[in-house]
């Protein structure tokens, strides 16, 4: 059964005129070792009252996307289009028309209860409030001075008869010129950069400001959201007196120090701006002195790179061998690729900010299980992506997992993936933007507190759509797919005083 809407009615919950208010119980464990007052383990069941506060006022949204004219920007804005636009487009195979595929927040569902023994399901977006992405403004830099319509056709993403009908609505749309600095990309990124901000890091910051200020105001939207898509970029040097603190990445900035990346100086342009700014690309954009920045600043930063085909496959296999109590020892992933993005990753030093984010995303899962593995102990894991121009955009990734089993068997699984890049990529990108903006109109505060607030900035809820989360200081990190997605639809669920989805069907058994 399928309902479009519903209504939570519980003396917990009161729908008011500008926004929903729920009174939520919130069931821990804590855990207390020998010696703290019991002879061995004790496991403490503990309840916290949390209240939440989601206003219902959704803005006009404008999406600022660094790399808007790459593949990811341009297959984006051309969705959001098609979509709006109701348009259908005619292959070998069948009359296609646009949809929403692929995005958690537009095209998944959520159980809401039952009812008369049958599960009753509603749209994810149907727990809160949300931006419509139809309605919203899509804008954004690039070094590539192409108009969106040629980028559309250089990026070889969409069925042409689509572009044909697209090409119209894109031609005057052409992005703002970025900030560039070869030193972070591949050499070979050079030939297209022809649309480039001048002027000292600090100037650079500031025209962005001055871009974001501009873009709100001559498209009347309320918020904005700018979100990384554009080139991998090395990692930077963290060095202690240059971007350790917020103070040493600011005095820094004035320096006109080489080692801060472009990235870096978006996300202080944003921060600056009290704009959140996600990072869907794998370098480390939030050095320690950019967080420092964004906690102080309490504006909303998130990341880094885009959960999309490999990854995505890894964190629910792994999850799923080692809660079966099976051993993975060894992971080999092999990707080729044929796009810009392919091109620039031949990189070496490119290429291994995309290995380290690759590289971490079991390591939860096993740390979980000590059954399986000694205390250091890790599968052998490897990484190879090599760039196929023939291929573009439909990147290939094979995956080969070996595992012991029961008394000294193994478990070989071997995955070929057609990941098609962007069309994964591109409703990764709007639920980012969505959930960022939604994040911003979410308060709590738990029993005790007085005073409502928002949840930290760094936001943990984009997880499920990141290949590396980026949490905040001391906090765990989870990779696990299942748990990521439980956590963000238990959260949006607790907004309404929903209990969290337990799958316990008690009234069955
Ligand atoms: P792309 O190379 O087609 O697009 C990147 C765009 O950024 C280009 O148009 C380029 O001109 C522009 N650009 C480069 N540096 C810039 C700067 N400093 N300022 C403004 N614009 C700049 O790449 P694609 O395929 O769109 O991917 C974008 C990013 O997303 C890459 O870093 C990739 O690693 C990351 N990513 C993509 C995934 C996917 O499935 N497509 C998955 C995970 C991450």
């Amino acid at each position: 059964m399928f309902v479009e809407k519903f209504r939570v009615e519980s003396p917990g919950v009161r729908y008011g005129a500008g926004e929903i208010e729920s009174e939520y119980r919130y069931d821990t464990t804590e855990v207390v070792p020998p010696g703290d007052g019991g002879a061995g383990w004790v496991v403490r069941p503990k309840s916290v009252t949390y209240n939440f506060k989601t206003s219902t006022s959704v803005p006009k949204l404008g999406v600022m996307l660094v790399g808007w004219g790459g593949n990811n920007g341009t297959t984006l804005t051309a969705g959001v289009i098609a979509n709006r636009e109701g348009i259908s487009w005619e292959t070998k195979e069948k009359v296609h028309k646009a949809n929403y595929f692929g995005s958690l927040t537009q095209a998944s569902t959520i159980r809401v209860g039952s009812h008369k023994g049958e599960e009753v399901y509603a749209p994810f977006k149907s727990l809160v409030p949300m931006v419509d992405p139809n309605a919203i403004v899509l804008g954004g830099w690039d070094i590539s001075n192409l108009s969106m319509a040629d980028a559309m056709a250089r990026a070889k993403v969409l069925d042409s008869n689509l572009q044909k009908q697209l090409r119209s609505y894109m031609q005057s749309m052409v992005p703002l010129p970025g900030i560039f600095n070869p030193d972070f990309v591949a050499a070979n990124q050079g030939a297209r950069a022809n649309n480039l901000i001048q002027g000292t890091k600090k100037e650079q910051v500031e025209q962005i400001k001055k871009d974001i200020r501009e873009f709100k105001e001559k498209n009347k939207v309320d918020k904005v959201v700018v979100l990384w898509t554009a080139n991998t970029e090395r990692y930077s040097n963290v060095v202690a007196g240059l971007n350790d603190t917020m103070e040493n990445l600011m005095a820094s900035l004035e320096k006109n120090e080489a080692e801060i990346s472009p990235s870096t100086l978006y996300a202080i342009a944003c921060v600056s701006e009290g704009v959140p700014f996600v990072n869907g690309s794998p370098q480390n954009t939030f050095v320690p002195g950019m967080i420092e920045f964004a906690i102080k600043k309490n504006s909303v930063i998130g990341g880094d790179d885009f959960k999309s085909g490999q990854t995505k496959m890894k964190s629910v296999l792994v999850d799923f061998l080692v809660g079966a109590g099976i051993k993975p020892t060894s992971i080999a992933s092999y990707n080729h690729l044929g796009n810009n993005d392919g091109m620039n990753l031949s990189a070496p030093q490119v290429f291994r900010s995309k290995e380290i984010s690759k590289s971490s995303v079991v390591d939860d899962m096993v740390a979980s299980n000590p059954i399986l593995y000694s205390p250091g102990e890790h599968p052998d894991h490897v990484i190879v992506i090599k760039y196929i121009p023939y291929v573009g955009d439909s990147k290939r990734a094979m995956d080969e997992y070996t595992s012991e089993i029961f008394m000294g068997g193994k478990n070989t699984i071997v995955l070929h993936n057609t990941c098609e890049d962007s069309l994964l990529a591109a409703p990764i990108i709007l639920d980012l933007v969505l959930l960022a903006e939604l994040s911003t109109r979410i308060q709590l505060k738990a029993e005790g507190q007085d005073k409502f607030h928002s949840f930290h900035p760094v936001a943990t809820i984009l997880s499920y759509l990141s290949k590396a989360p980026l949490v905040p200081p001391g906090t765990p990190v989870v990779n696990a797919l299942a748990k990521q997605r439980a956590m963000l639809e238990n959260i949006l669920r607790a907004c309404v005083g929903l209990a969290p989805e337990n799958n316990m069907m008690l009234e069955h058994k």
